[in-house]
C-alpha cells in the first residue's frame, strides 16, 4: 500500500522503462501485403490507401528487395487478374498473376518468405470468394465445389514458389482440402496459415479498392463471421487446427483484440493478426490531417497486437514500422 508501493519508481527514466517492458514489436513479427497487377512498370497508388500501390511483377520484385533489405521476413501476395470469370481461372492458372509474382520474387530474393493469399474473390466475376449457384444474387457461395478450386489454387501457388499458403475464403473444410491437395502434389512441407477467424467487416473497404474484389451483389455474411460472436471464433480455430492448420489468423485486428487474446489462450500455434486496410486508412487519414502522430500511433497499435497475443502482424505499415524501429 502507498507510500510503500510507488509504481512510478519503475517509470522514472527510459532505461528502467526499457528493462521492465513486457511486450515489444520487432521487425521479425511483420508481414507486408502486396498487390500484383498485369503489365510492366505499373505503380498505381490506391486512393483510399495512401502509400500502398498496385504493382506490376517487375515493381513487385523491386519492392520485395526493399522489404528484404529492411529486415522484414515475409510478404503476402494478392493478385488482380487481366480478366475475371465464373471459375476464377486467374486464381488457379499456372500463369496467374500471383504465380508469376511468386516465381519472380523467389528468383530475385530467395530468402524472402512469400505467402500466397488463397481466395477467389479477386478472380470471380461476382467478386465472391467462390462458386455461386446459377442465378444467385445473395452471395450464398457453394461450399464444396469451391474447395476444389481452392485446392487447385494452392497447389499452383506452391508450384510457383510460394512458401506458405494462406486461405482466406472462410469456406468450411478449406484447410483440410488444401492440405490434401498440397500433400498429394508433394508439398507436404508447405505450411498453411489459415484465416481461421475472419469477420464480415466494414474495415475491408479500402482493400476492395486495392484488390478490385468488391462483391457485385449481396455481401460476405454467409461465409465470413458475424461481428457479435466470440465463441464461434474459437470453434473455427479448433476446426482449422484439427484440419491441419500450422498457424492461425484473426482478422481484422483492432476491433477484435479480445479474439486474438482468446485464441491465444486455446492454442500453442503461432497466432497472426491482420491489421487490415480500413485500420491503416484511418491512421493515414488522421495523420495526413495532422491530427495524430503516425509513428507513435502505429508503433503503439502494433505493440498492442503483441500484448493481445499476436505472434505475427500483417500490416500495410510494415515498411514504415521497420524503419521506425531502426531509429
Ligand atoms: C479476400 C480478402 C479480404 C482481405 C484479405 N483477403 C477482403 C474481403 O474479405 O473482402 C482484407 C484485407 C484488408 O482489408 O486489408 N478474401
Ligand atoms: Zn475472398
Amino acid at each position: 500500500m502507498f507510500p510503500i508501493n510507488r509504481p512510478r519508481r519503475l517509470r522514472q527514466n527510459p532505461q528502467i522503462r526499457r528493462m521492465v517492458r513486457e511486450n515489444i514489436v520487432t521487425v521479425n513479427d511483420l508481414i507486408y501485403p502486396l498487390f500484383a497487377v498485369p503489365g510492366t512498370s505499373v505503380a498505381k497508388e490506391i486512393i483510399s490507401m495512401p502509400g500502398v500501390y498496385q504493382l506490376s511483377v517487375d515493381k513487385i520484385v523491386d519492392e520485395a528487395k526493399e522489404v528484404y533489405d529492411l529486415g522484414i521476413p515475409a510478404i503476402i501476395l494478392f493478385g488482380i487478374p487481366e480478366t475475371k470469370d465464373v471459375e476464377a481461372t486467374g486464381a488457379w492458372h499456372d500463369c496467374g498473376i500471383v504465380q508469376k509474382a511468386a516465381t519472380a520474387v523467389k528468383e530475385a530474393v530467395p530468402d524472402l518468405i512469400v505467402i500466397a493469399d488463397t481466395c477467389l474473390c479477386e478472380y470471380t466475376t461476382s467478386g465472391h470468394c467462390g462458386y455461386l449457384e446459377v442465378g444467385d444474387l445473395t452471395g450464398r457461395v457453394l461450399n464444396d465445389p469451391t474447395l476444389e478450386l481452392l485446392k487447385k489454387t494452392a497447389v499452383s501457388q506452391a508450384k510457383a514458389g510460394a512458401d506458405i499458403i494462406a486461405p482466406s475464403g472462410m469456406m468450411d473444410g478449406f484447410v483440410q482440402a488444401i492440405r490434401e491437395g498440397l500433400d498429394a502434389a508433394g508439398f507436404e512441407n508447405i505450411p498453411i496459415l489459415s484465416y481461421a477467424a475472419k469477420y464480415a467487416s466494414g474495415y475491408y473497404g479500402p482493400f476492395r479498392d486495392a484488390a478490385e474484389s468488391t462483391p457485385q451483389f449481396g455481401d460476405r455474411r454467409t461465409y465470413q463471421m458475424d461481428p457479435g460472436n466470440a465463441r464461434e471464433a474459437l470453434k473455427e480455430v479448433e476446426l482449422d487446427i484439427a484440419e491441419g492448420a500450422d498457424m492461425i489468423m484473426v482478422k481484422p485486428a483492432l476491433a477484435y483484440m479480445d479474439i486474438i487474446w482468446r485464441v491465444k489462450e486455446i492454442t500453442n500455434l503461432p497466432v497472426a493478426a491482420y491489421n487490415v486496410s480500413g485500420e491503416y486508412s484511418m491512421v493515414k487519414a488522421a495523420a495526413l490531417n495532422g491530427w495524430i502522430d503516425e509513428k507513435q500511433v502505429t508503433l503503439e497499435t502494433l505493440t498492442s497486437f503483441k500484448r493481445a497475443g499476436a505472434d505475427l502482424i500483417l500490416t500495410y505499415h510494415a515498411k514504415d514500422a521497420a524503419r521506425w524501429l531502426q531509429e
